[in-house]
């Protein structure tokens, strides 16, 4: 098989230079992007269409030399697929009709969410055939905890308060919506992985608010059980994850769910890597907003990620996923920097 470096690092494998890609590198700042979008009456019919979603998934690699492809859909595509109204409202982000103690027992029961799900692992085949054989396919899914967070709240929020107050209120409930959610995620990404995927990412985008308590039974449970059931049916199946805003949480996520590699958010200091397992593999952890701004202060703030994380397996890529506002030439710029050309 053709040497992927993305998913040998991923694997343990240290390389020269670190492979590279960027979160949410499929979006609004490419032009190419928008312009599809436009051939889509909602957002959700783009992630459901096969055709355009895998042509924008192409799009950053065809202009970017990125060492891997990102499935193009979205985490709220499980609520959708449960039977949860999901819309996307321009300039609002996404809106659901939130659940509640009463609703959440019939999630999922009106159909099987992976037939609701086929066309987006139709667009995991369909990558897997475009993409050249050096190049890892990542698929995706959010973490049950912050796909929770939408999925009551109805929409994002600052401080996730629904959420949290509604776990505090409804014990069992809530159990009951995180054990859903830990199942649909296992199907979804075994199914991912079956399709072509050669690593799948657990988004937990709202790991930060959260007590020592909380975060254990929301956060660290839930993502140990998907990393299990997902393994019990893949072996060896290769994981990173991402939990934004886990602080001083950090470490014991990546001890305890047995993640291959760990996403950092671009607050997470250099020099903590020190306190993970040896020899992890991380993944991050530019700010996206050095990239927008560009210019010297990126570069160098490049190179001290390189020079923190060169002792260890590494995948560079921004610490949250990139702003519509970034210049095409500042990515142009750190790819090529990262690819020290
Ligand atoms: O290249 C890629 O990574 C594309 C695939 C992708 C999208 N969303 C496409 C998208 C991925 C991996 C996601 C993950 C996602 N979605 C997360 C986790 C990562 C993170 O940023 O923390 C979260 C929390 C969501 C939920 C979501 N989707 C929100 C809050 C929004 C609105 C805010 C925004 O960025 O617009 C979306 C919409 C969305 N998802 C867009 C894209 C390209 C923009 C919608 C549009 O083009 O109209």
């Amino acid at each position: 098989m053709t040497h992927k470096p993305l998913l040998a690092t991923v694997l343990g494998q240290r390389q020269e230079r670190p492979p590279l890609w960027i979160m949410r590198q499929a979006g609004r700042y490419l032009p190419e992007y928008r312009e599809v979008r436009t051939r889509a009456t909602n957002f959700l019919e783009l992630c459901y269409t096969p055709d355009l979603a895998t042509e924008v998934s192409l799009q950053p690699l065809r202009r970017f030399d990125l060492d891997a492809a990102i499935l193009f859909s979205d985490i709220l595509v499980i609520p959708d697929a449960l039977g949860q109204s999901v819309r996307f409202e321009a300039g609002e982000g996404p809106v659901l009709d939130p659940v509640d103690a009463g609703s959440i027992a019939g999630l999922g029961k009106e159909m099987d969410p992976l037939d609701h799900l086929a066309p987006v692992l139709e667009t995991v085949r369909r990558l897997r055939a475009a993409i050249a054989p050096d190049k890892t396919l990542i698929g995706f899914c959010g973490s049950p905890w912050t796909v929770a967070t939408y999925m009551i709240g109805g929409k994002g929020s600052p401080d996730q308060a629904a959420a949290r107050l509604f776990a505090l209120r409804h014990p069992e409930a809530f159990a009951a919506l995180l054990d859903v959610l830990v199942k649909t995620s296992i199907d979804y990404l075994v199914a991912q992985l079956e399709a072509g995927a050669d690593v799948v990412q657990l988004f937990e985008s709202w790991a930060l608010n959260l007590d020592d308590a909380a975060f254990s039974s929301h956060v660290i449970e839930p993502n140990r059980r998907i990393v299990a059931g997902v393994r019990a049916r893949v072996p060896n199946a290769p994981i990173i994850g991402f939990p934004r805003g886990a602080a001083g949480n950090l470490a014991r996520y990546a001890q305890e769910t047995g993640v291959n590699a760990l996403g950092l958010d671009y607050a997470t200091p250099l020099d903590s890597a020190r306190t993970f397992s040896p020899g992890l593999p991380v993944q991050g952890n530019l700010d996206p907003l050095r990239l927008v701004a560009g210019g010297a202060q990126m570069d160098e703030r490049i190179d001290a990620i390189i020079a923190a994380f060169a002792d260890r397996p590494h995948i560079f890529n921004l610490g949250h996923g990139i702003v519509p506002e970034t210049p095409i030439a500042h990515v142009e710029r750190l790819v090529a920097r990262v690819k020290n050309r």
